[in-house]
């Protein structure tokens, strides 16, 4: 397509901005009109874990649409049966076996938030109306979602119109915000989840949520082993509803079905999005319990669809994604080639501008300053990170740009995890070229 049509059909387009056409994707590659191969390092927006173009998931597309175009979210199909069934045969933590689908996941956390509420509501508990985030977080960008995370930028437009709801400290040991170190900090970051529960009256408070591991907003920042089980704890002795935050973590991206299964923490709420269809399809997920949505079956209350929940094609997308996945064990797999790109960014860990390197499996961030001694950041007007992305471009790659906050400058990796050795060191060595040459022109700027 031409560009200049292209930038004519954005959506708020920035007005001299040509948008980059990608004609078609396969495996770990993005192709411009041109012919121009793009290694995709960050799998769209570390969204695609088996590949882009795999034909038989175009194929179970095709014959669910043909099958079944649309249907109302609350009749079964076919399609929604077999992947409740895989879902609960071979995916979801014990015991949360109710499944409630969307189509992405900002809309899957709206509706854990909702159900949340709904669950306190209809066991006789109206006075728990607070959601308790954390700093440096990001759950999705309607107004709810927004006010329950904590993206400083994302936020930025919308403050008087979001909920005030207190936020917890990042668990962010680089800089931890407490003035603390671990091991001797004794993870306080989560005592002060308790804490806030406290000043706020823990009867007021719905539910706490978090990512297990974070996403772009500070780059895969990757809690101590005593964090989740101690998160758990302290919202189970409060009656809070514990939200996992699965949307960018969950679905073998962090090298285990879910980033919780790390600590073998099960929330009461647990949400997927991106990796639940790897990209062949809009879905996200709320996955709970019996336990939870029992208060609402006995006040013969349901949780409301959205029209485009579950969609068929959808559905048959996730199913033929889940069942590659299972049948090639890309989990495992993204263990594996998890490891081995940590291992390839070995060199980077010495780089003068690299603060700290994070994450697991194949969900990593590299934090970028100027100082990495004092942890000084480049200037905001630097846009150290979108000239990081830029000279990715450069070599052929697209880096994921993150950061927000004290965590300014990010990049993230989060490649399909079909990903070859050959790929990886070309991800490695991409990406130190385009940090040095990043930095040299930002330094002299
Ligand atoms: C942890 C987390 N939650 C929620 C969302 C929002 O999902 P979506 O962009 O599909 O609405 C994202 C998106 O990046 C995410 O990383």
């Amino acid at each position: 397509m031409d560009p200049e049509r292209a930038q004519s059909y954005a959506f708020v387009p920035r007005p001299g901005a040509v948008p980059l056409t990608i004609e078609r994707a396969e495996g770990c590659y993005l192709f411009t009109p041109d012919g121009t191969r793009i290694l995709d390092a960050a799998g769209g927006a570390v969204v695609v874990n088996i590949g882009h173009g795999r034909r038989e998931v175009a194929e179970a597309v095709a014959a669910e649409l043909e099958r079944a175009t649309y249907v109302v979210p609350v009749f079964a199909t076919e399609s929604r049966l077999e992947l409740l069934e895989r879902l609960r045969r071979e995916w979801l933590p014990d015991g949360l076996d109710r499944v409630y689908l969307t189509s992405g996941g900002s809309e899957s956390v709206d509706a854990a938030i909702r159900l949340a509420r709904q669950h306190h509501v209809a066991a006789g508990r109206p006075e728990r109306t607070k959601i308790i985030g954390r700093d440096l977080s990001y759950h999705g960008t309607t107004v709810t979602t927004l006010s329950a995370g904590g993206h400083p930028k994302r936020r930025a437009a919308f403050g008087p119109m979001l909920t005030d709801w207190p936020k917890a400290p990042a668990c962010y040991c680089l800089r931890c915000p407490l003035g603390k170190r671990y091991p001797s900090c004794a993870v306080a970051c989560a005592d002060d989840v308790e804490r806030i529960f406290e000043e706020e009256g823990p009867e007021t408070v719905a539910a706490f949520i978090a990512e297990p591991v974070g996403g772009s907003t500070a780059g895969a920042l990757d809690p101590p082993p005593e964090y989740w089980p101690r998160l758990a704890e302290i919202c189970r002795a409060h009656g809070v509803l514990l939200i996992a935050d699965e949307v960018m973590s969950g679905f073998g991206r962090t090298g285990k079905k879910f980033g919780v299964d790390h600590w073998g923490v099960v929330p009461d709420i647990l949400v997927g999005g991106k990796g639940l269809a790897g990209g062949y399809a809009p879905l996200g997920g709320v996955f709970t319990s019996d336990e939870i949505v029992a208060p609402l079956a006995a006040a013969g209350e349901d949780l409301m669809f959205y029209t485009f929940g579950a969609h068929p094609a959808a559905c048959a997308a996730s199913n033929k994604v889940l069942e590659i996945m299972e049948r090639e064990d890309l989990v495992r797999r993204a263990a594996e080639q998890g490891e081995a790109l940590r291992k390839r960014l070995a060199p980077l860990e010495d780089h003068p501008h690299v603060a700290e390197i994070r994450g697991r499996g194949l969900l990593l961030g590299i934090e970028l300053v100027k100082d990495r001694d004092t942890l000084e950041p480049f200037p905001p007007e630097a846009n150290l990170t979108n000239k990081v992305v830029g000279a990715g471009f450069a070599e052929g790659v697209f880096f994921y740009p993150g950061g927000s906050g004290p965590a300014q400058d990010v990049i993230v990796l989060g490649p399909p995890f079909v990903i070859g050795d050959e790929e990886i060191d070309k991800i490695a060595s991409a990406l130190c070229t385009a940090i040095d040459s990043a930095v040299e022109r930002a330094s002299s700027a």
